[in-house]
């Protein structure tokens, strides 16, 4: 039990069911990546659990790279416009590209990041998200692999962060709204 704990409302989705649903969805990518070596692209810092679970759960081969990249606007709507904060390290032409996300809320930084790795002629991109808000999305984008469909509210833990803080809870919860003034 951590302190963090104490500033969590309730639990949505428990660690139990964050690890089966990460076998589930590297059982898929085995499945759908037999005959082809992803590179999994994940986007800091949010990712950084889910990338880090999801390879340890593939039983194939696949390499890494991470991204990290920020929307301009306010801390908590996402204006689509992105700046790159840390570029891939290769070249990825020819590559089968799998995108690692922990979140998609509007899926503006997706749709940028789609449109920003598309540009640089990889052989295949598709998509992997933990969590998708349905309500929220703005731009739809083409999401192959999702972990589970939230509703629109703010949730913390498993890499996402309120003011940088909880991404470490092994579960994914929904603060208490006192912690951010609410
Ligand atoms: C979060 C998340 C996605 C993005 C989703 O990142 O990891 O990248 O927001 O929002 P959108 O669909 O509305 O564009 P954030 O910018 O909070 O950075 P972080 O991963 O470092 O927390």
């Amino acid at each position: 039990m951590s302190v963090l704990d104490e500033d969590i409302e309730e639990i949505r989705i428990p660690a139990e069911e964050i690890r089966a649903k990460i076998a589930e969805l590297a059982a898929q990518i085995d499945l759908d990546y037999a005959d082809r070596e992803p590179l999994l692209v994940g986007v800091l810092k949010g990712a950084a659990m889910f990338m880090s679970d999801l390879a340890r759960a593939l039983q194939r081969p696949s390499t890494m790279e991470f991204m990290a990249v920020s929307s301009y606007g306010s801390s908590t709507t996402s204006s689509g416009v992105v700046r790159i904060l840390k570029d891939l390290d290769r070249d990825i032409s020819g590559q089968h590209v799998i995108v690692v996300e922990d979140i998609i809320d509007s899926g503006l930084t997706l749709s940028w990041l789609l449109r920003n790795l598309r540009a640089r002629q990889p052989a295949s991109v598709e998509v992997v998200a933990l969590l998708r808000k349905t309500e929220a999305v703005k731009v739809e984008v083409p999401v192959r692999y999702v972990g589970f469909d939230i509703p629109n509210e703010f949730v913390v833990g498993y890499g996402l962060d309120y003011a940088e803080r909880y991404r470490g809870l092994p579960y994914i919860g929904r603060l208490r709204p006192a912690v951010y003034g609410g």
